[in-house]
């Protein structure tokens, strides 16, 4: 297999995660500082979670990327890469809080790749990745994320450009 169709295996099984991600950016701004999913609550003074993690995002990136899985003939890969890819996510906003860092401010490389490696780790329950996708996963998302952002940014979807 040459290197081009590694790629495009390595951004197929993938996929669902990536829309999963992307969803909630836009969710968010229609539910804007509503159902937080931390309650608003607070820890050590620090929010739990902070406004950047909302229950229409969670589960609205969950139905999408499940979706998404489901038209690429892999439901349960699909269902188990978007869960993966948004407690990922909520993991790493719980750590930001923790080191008290706040609410979309970045944290770079762990920001791009808090996603990837919860969708790595669920998904393989049903789909084992190969190690070349692995690889490209991780090398290629960081580069596709700072991509769509400025996107996202030009659109005035996002605040910030990364
Ligand atoms: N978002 C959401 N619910 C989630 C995840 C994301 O509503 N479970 C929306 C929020 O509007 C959030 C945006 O997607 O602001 C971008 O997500 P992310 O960059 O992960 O959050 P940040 O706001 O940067 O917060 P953090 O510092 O915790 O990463
Ligand atoms: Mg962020």
């Amino acid at each position: 297999m040459d290197i081009l169709n590694l790629i495009i295996t390595a951004v197929w099984f993938i996929f669902p995660a990536y829309v999963a991600n992307a969803v909630p950016v836009l969710f968010g701004k229609a539910f804007k500082g509503r159902w937080p999913m931390d309650f608003g609550k607070t820890w050590n003074k620090k929010p739990v979670l902070g406004k950047g993690k909302t229950w229409p995002g969670f589960f609205g990136g969950i139905l999408i990327g499940t979706i998404v899985g489901i038209l690429q003939g892999r439901i349960l890969a699909g269902l188990l890469l978007s869960i993966g890819a948004l407690v990922g996510d909520l993991v790493k906003s719980a750590a930001k809080r923790r080191f008290g860092i706040v609410s979309g401010k970045p944290w770079p490389i762990i920001d791009q790749l808090d996603f990837i490696i919860g969708a790595l780790l669920f998904v393989s329950i049903v789909e084992l990745p190969s190690i070349a996708t692995i690889i490209i996963v991780l090398v290629l998302t960081p580069v596709f994320h700072v991509a769509t952002n400025t996107i996202a940014y030009l659109l005035k979807i996002k605040k910030v450009w990364y």
